[in-house]
């Protein structure tokens, strides 16, 4: 045991005289920085995984014991994955008593979307393009996960994602770079709330610190090649955002760019985040992300690496132990010099000061709290409304949707399956703790008579570690009994699509159709009734060629968390007119793949029909076969032409466009009005189109609604070909619709 000094008695009168005035607290952090030690330093930028084992006293070894002595020593300044307000308290008072400052450690983990309560997977949610929805889910995370001893999130993920294969973009908000800063922006003010001291809210964390969305081939951790205009114009946005609304972390990504890996990239990390935003949050690597800069191969040992990161600007060491092993010895040599450790440590030391843990260790383990605060009703019910507003109807042939029939036959994998829909990363979720689709439409629709069969089987290896070759590709003997069923019912709801730990991260896949033998059953399936309404759920977009073609109505239903049966039901049955939009292109083949909206024109745009020589596949349609920003309703909205305030715009001043939205239905519906701007002319080649602004509304059946949006130099703003951030006189297209490919357009000059 090491000398105990309670941390009030360490600073005496700057805890008990503390108050919100941020002089004093920075004073604090100073003070504290004053006191420490070469080896404490280094401890404050140390974080591990750990388990129950490293709080009690019992018999340690190898890994466990180092970890114990440093944990006891001051030498881990952070923790991840304690979970529970005992357990994080036991730690905290061990830390806190045994160490000479006591410095508290702040207890890290993925709330990537919820913590008990369980909300749809990223990209589902942003689905919703409903900013204010997507802030509340990541509020009632930071309830829950605040409660159960948790003071950090590493979220939300902001990487653009424009390659379906990654299976981490489950974990984004899709393709768009614009849509993606907005919804960074609401899910950091959800966790962290208006003051990150408060016991109910947590830090977020900004990251993969970048182009990890970019990796070549889809492959996780592969190498990413993009260059700087592409990185400053489409892949830094959101973390901009993000840093500007103060956010209180950012992580460093596993990739290289064009041979620089993140974790030791000083532009990334010195001249832009903390040079040029000023950013004065803390930047924690990628699990081991610093030790792997010796795989890279630009790095000869853990001593090289520790030295690159930290001097790149990298303040914290997730797993990796290249800091504490090395870092003293750095310093000591001159080659980390102690303003850069001060700095870092400082950095570390703010985030805690910021959490209020400098002021009481011990404000976040409650554990009435916790009892009271898991999956309460409201929570849950918030739920179900972000998983039915993430719903994207894909299709509705002869009005199929929602359901009129009273004989409707259930079949598929996932149809009874309580855990698929909680999805990747879920964190403390209770395994099979979702409504599943089954239970939600018995209990939603009890005047319905619904049949069942499972079809196939989908997942034949361990759940978690669940990969293409271990999905069930050979028993068929379901398929009779499902046929069987089908042929007696008026529809057919199929229940397909990937496991949960079918996507996320290290889960990508070469072949991104329904796995398994689920597309054989449905087809079999449709060959004796064809009213068939085909609910995936799915953590990323899938190939769907013959299912689009042929199957009359498709629901793209994700992973929607908790609720999602009664979710589902909701939109089947017509209680919830579905408003979701995708967020990403579903491409027509994976050959197809980058297929995003917002590309550059090439040289060689088609002209026309007869074409040849022109940027084409030339054996599959042009375009994906869902686009950006589409989705259908039970609404059917018209537009009217748009119309521009001035056809000419001065430089500072703003124009507007406006665009009127009728409801032509019978039914009330939600539209999300889109609006998108290209830029004819540039300094380097500019993408088609941009989304520049959205407008989701309730607009009721038959009426009309007037949309404005302002057009700002901000909105017609990018990095330019001589890399500084600004306008460019010249044409510009405005275009308003429903979708990527469903617009009105008009024109005007800036000045
Ligand atoms: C992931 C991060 C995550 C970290 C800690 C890494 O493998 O890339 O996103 O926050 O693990 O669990």
């Amino acid at each position: 045991m090491k000398f105990t000094v309670p941390l009030a008695m360490v600073f005496g009168v700057l805890i008990a005289g503390c108050s919100n005035d941020s002089t004093k607290k920075d004073n604090r952090v100073d003070q504290l920085l004053s006191q420490m030690t070469l080896e404490e330093k280094v401890g404050q930028l140390n974080q591990y995984a750990v388990g129950p084992e490293l709080t009690g006293p019992g018999e340690k070894t190898g890994q466990t014991k180092i970890r114990y002595d440093q944990l006891m020593s001051g030498q881990v300044g952070s923790v991840l994955n304690v979970l529970g307000a005992k357990n994080g308290r036991e730690m905290q008072q061990q830390v806190v008593e045994n160490t000479r400052l006591g410095i508290p450690l702040v207890f890290g983990y993925d709330v990537i979307h919820g913590y008990k309560t369980i909300f749809p997977i990223p990209l589902g949610e942003s689905s919703s393009w409903d900013l204010g929805l997507m802030e509340a889910t990541a509020r009632v995370a930071a309830v829950e996960t605040s409660a159960a001893g948790v003071q950090w999130t590493f979220a939300p993920m902001m990487d653009v994602g424009r390659d379906p294969r990654w299976g981490r973009v489950m974990e984004g908000a899709g393709e768009d770079t614009y849509l993606g800063a907005e919804i960074a922006k609401a899910r950091v003010k959800g966790f962290q709330g208006g003051d990150l001291s408060s016991t109910n809210t947590i830090a977020a964390c900004a990251k993969h610190f970048a182009g990890y969305g970019f990796s070549e081939s889809g492959k996780d951790y592969n190498n990413v090649y993009i260059g700087q205009h592409m990185l400053l114009n489409t892949v830094i946005p959101p973390f901009k955002a993000s840093a500007e609304v103060g956010v209180a972390t950012f992580m460093n990504s596993f990739n290289d760019i064009d041979g620089i890996p993140s974790t030791a990239n000083p532009y990334l990390l010195r001249d832009l985040l903390k040079g040029d935003w000023k950013y004065d949050g803390m930047v924690v690597s990628d699990w081991n992300s610093v030790g792997e800069l010796i795989p890279h191969g630009v790095a000869r040992s853990k001593y090289e690496a520790a030295r690159m990161a930290i001097n790149a600007g990298s303040d914290m060491d997730m797993e990796g132990a290249a800091f504490v092993e090395n870092l003293k010895q750095l310093v000591e040599k001159g080659e980390v010099s102690m303003n850069v450790l001060d700095d870092a440590v400082r950095r570390v030391l703010t985030l805690k000061q910021r959490l209020g843990l400098l002021d009481d260790p011990y404000k976040y383990f409650d554990e009435a709290r916790e009892a009271e605060q898991m999956m309460k009703k409201e929570h849950l019910d918030l739920a179900r409304d972000a998983a039915r507003k993430s719903i994207v109807l894909l299709k509705n042939e002869g009005n199929l949707l929602p359901l009129k029939a009273n004989r409707i036959a259930v079949i598929g994998p996932l149809a009874k399956d309580k855990d698929t829909p909680i999805g990747n990363w879920r964190a403390a979720a209770e395994p099979n703790s979702a409504v599943s689709l089954f239970e939600g439409l018995t209990e939603g629709m009890p005047d319905v008579n619904f049949s069942y069969a499972e079809g196939c089987k989908l997942s034949i290896g361990p759940n978690n570690f669940v990969n293409e070759l271990q999905i069930e590709n050979s028993d068929r003997s379901g398929f009779a009994e499902a046929i069987r069923v089908a042929r007696g019912a008026e529809v057919v709801i199929m229940n397909l699509g990937e496991p949960a730990y079918m996507s996320g991260e290290a889960r990508s896949r070469s072949d991104i159709g329904l796995p398994g033998l689920q597309l054989e059953l449905l087809k079999e399936i449709y060959k004796v009734n064809k009213n068939i309404v085909l609910v995936m759920m799915n953590g990323r977009p899938l190939t769907i060629e013959w299912e689009a073609e042929n199957i009359p109505a498709i629901v793209e239903a994700w992973h929607l968390g908790s609720m999602a049966g009664h979710a589902i039901a909701d939109v089947l049955s017509g209680r919830y007119n579905p408003s979701g939009k995708l967020t990403m292109s579903f491409p027509r083949s994976v050959g197809q793949i980058p297929v995003y909206y917002n590309h550059k024109m090439s040289g060689r745009p088609s002209t026309g029909p007869n074409m040849v020589f022109y940027t084409h596949h030339m054996d599959v349609d042009r375009g994906p076969r869902y686009p950006f920003g589409y989705g259908l309703s039970y609404s059917t909205f018209s537009y009217s032409p748009v119309v521009l305030s001035d056809s000419v715009k001065a430089n500072g001043k703003s124009i507007t466009a406006k665009v009127t939205v009728t409801n032509n239905s019978a039914v009330d519906g939600e539209e999300v009005v889109q609006l998108y701007i290209r830029d004819v002319v540039g300094s380097i080649t500019r993408p088609v189109m941009e989304l520049k602004g959205f407008q989701k509304t309730m607009i009721s059946a038959g009426e009309s609604k007037e949309f404005t949006f302002e057009i700002t130099d901000e909105l017609l703003s990018f990095y330019r070909l001589d890399f500084s951030f600004g306008t460019e006189p010249g044409d510009f297209e405005v275009f308003v619709g429903s979708s990527s490919a469903n617009l009105q357009s008009a024109r005007f000059t800036l000045k």
